[in-house]
C-alpha cells in the first residue's frame, strides 16, 4: 500500500510522541520545532499533554499551534533542561548531520536544541542523503551586512539567493545557497558562522541528532548516527 507524503509525517510523529513519553519523564520540558512534520508531532503531541510539563518552541507559528491546543509554552530563558528536542530536516545524513531552515527558523531550532540532552529529527525517507546541499542552504543574516555576506559565499563557493518577501521571527533576512555538495558540513558550518554579519546557517553538524525516526512505507525506523 503507498502512503502519502502527509501519511508518513503523521506516522513519524506519532512514533516521536511515543519516544517522548517512553524517554522523557513525566512532567519535562520538551522542545518543538518548526515545519509540517513538526506541525504533526505538535498535533499528536496534544494527546499527551497531561503528561508533559511544558514545551518550548523555536518559532512564533509553532508556539501559536502549541497554544491553540492548550500547550502551555515557556520561554527558554526560564528552562535550564530540557530531556528532548524533536524538529524536522530538509536534509540529514547517515552520520545525522542536518540541512534545515526551509521555513526559515534555523536560529531559534539551533538554540533550542543547544539546550535539549538528545536532538530528535522526524523525518520521511526522502530527506536522507548521502551528500548535503541539494537543498538551498538557508543562512540568517542582519540585513545590514546582506551584501557582503552574499559577496563572502560566493568565494566560499556557493550562489546565494534573497529569499524574497521573507523576515525571520529575529527581524533579519535570509539568503538560500544554491549549488552546493558539503562535503565537511561540520567545517562548512563553522566557516559559514565566522562571516561577520551571518547570525546562524542552516547546517546542524556540528551539533547533529541524536537519533532519526524516519518514515519509510514499512514502518518508522529509529537510526542512530553511523
Ligand atoms: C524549518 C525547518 C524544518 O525542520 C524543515 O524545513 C523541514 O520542514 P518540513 O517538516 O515541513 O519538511 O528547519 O526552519
Amino acid at each position: 500500500m503507498s502512503m502519502t507524503q502527509d501519511e508518513l509525517k503523521q506516522a513519524v510523529a506519532k512514533a516521536a510522541v511515543d519516544y517522548v513519553a517512553a524517554q522523557a519523564p513525566a512532567g519535562s520540558i520538551i522542545g518543538v520545532g518548526t515545519g509540517s512534520t513538526a506541525n504533526f508531532f505538535i498535533d499528536a503531541l496534544a494527546a499527551i499533554k497531561g503528561r508533559i510539563g511544558a514545551t518550548v518552541a523555536s518559532s512564533e507559528a509553532t508556539k501559536k499551534r502549541l497554544e491553540g491546543h492548550g500547550i502551555k509554552v515557556l520561554d527558554l530563558n526560564e528552562v535550564s533542561s530540557m530531556p528532548v528536542y524533536v524538529d524536522g530536516a530538509d536534509e540529514i545524513t547517515h552520520q545525522l548531520a542536518m540541512l534545515k531552515g526551509g521555513g526559515g527558523a534555523l536560529t531559534r531550532e539551533k538554540i533550542v536544541a543547544a539546550v535539549a540532552d538528545k536532538f530528535v529529527c522526524v523525518c520521511d525517507e526522502s530527506k536522507l542523503v548521502s551528500t548535503m546541499g541539494k537543498f538551498p542552504l538557508p543562512v540568517e543574516v542582519i540585513p545590514m551586512a546582506r551584501a557582503y555576506v552574499a559577496r563572502e559565499i560566493v568565494k566560499l563557493g556557493g550562489q546565494p539567493k534573497l529569499r524574497e518577501g521573507f523576515v525571520t521571527d529575529n527581524g533579519n533576512i535570509i539568503l538560500d545557497v544554491h549549488g552546493l555538495q558539503i562535503a565537511d558540513p561540520a567545517d562548512f558550518e563553522t566557516r559559514l558562522n565566522a562571516i561577520v554579519g551571518v547570525v546562524t546557517n542552516g547546517l546542524f553538524a556540528c551539533r547533529g541528532a541524536d537519533v532519526l525516526l524516519l518514515a519509510t512505507p514499512q514502518g518508522v525506523r529509529t537510526l542512530t548516527p553511523d
